[in-house]
């Protein structure tokens, strides 16, 4: 079971509740972020309703599977809401689950540039592997600089393009085991 609430410098991770709605929304009815978190077509978000939605579905997956993990990543300097990072369980393409995990993150365009997901996804993997994940993976279209960026910056193993288990096509793979971790396991 991951921890609820994590801390770093800056930000506060934390589960995500039905005021988050507003936010979700303008960041997921983004077509430049939700173009890179899974296959098409790509639905922007529609309203909040469906926000609210979104935050019943992760709060449920994650009661479903405590291994899993969705938190807001609050600024604490302002309270804002700058982002998401999970820890989420991969189905595989021809269906089943055996036991692999990815990590990932988004975050509204307004709050990127400033090191938010990767001191983020520092703490939750950090947290995750405390709780006794032994690897997450990470996957992610070739083309995404900024998400190989973060995955690089947290030291993870770049296992380069590759055909991709879980979300079928061709995705760039990388590994992020503890011993990995730039600032090691919590
Ligand atoms: C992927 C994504 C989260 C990366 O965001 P990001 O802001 O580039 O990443 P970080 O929050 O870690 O910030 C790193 C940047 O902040 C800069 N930065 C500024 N102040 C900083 C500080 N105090 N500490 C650390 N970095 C800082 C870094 O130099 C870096 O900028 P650079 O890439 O120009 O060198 C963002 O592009 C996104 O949400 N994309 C859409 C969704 C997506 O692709 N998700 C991943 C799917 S696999």
């Amino acid at each position: 079971m991951l921890p609820d609430v994590i801390g770093t410098p800056r930000l506060r991770l934390r589960p995500y509740e039905p005021a988050d709605a507003a936010r979700v929304l303008d960041t997921l009815s983004r077509l430049d972020v939700i173009r890179w978190l899974d296959n098409p077509p790509f639905v922007p978000m529609p309203d909040l309703d469906a926000a609210r939605a979104w935050v019943e579905k992760v709060r449920t997956k994650e009661a479903d599977d405590p291994r899993q993990a969705w938190r807001a990543v609050e600024v604490r300097a302002t309270g804002d809401v700058a982002g998401c990072v999970l820890v989420s369980r991969l189905e595989r393409v021809e269906g089943g689950f055996v036991g692999e995990y990815e990590t990932g993150w988004h975050l509204h365009p307004d709050s990127a540039g400033h090191g938010y997901a990767t001191e983020a996804a520092g703490a939750l993997t950090a947290a995750a592997f405390a709780a006794g994940h032994e690897e997450l993976n990470i996957t992610m279209y070739p083309d995404n600089g900024p998400s190989l960026a973060v995955a690089r910056r947290l030291g993870a193993d770049d296992l380069g393009e590759r055909e991709d288990p879980w979300y079928g096509g061709t995705s760039r793979l990388l590994l992020l085991r503890p011993e990995h971790l730039v600032e090691g396991p919590a």
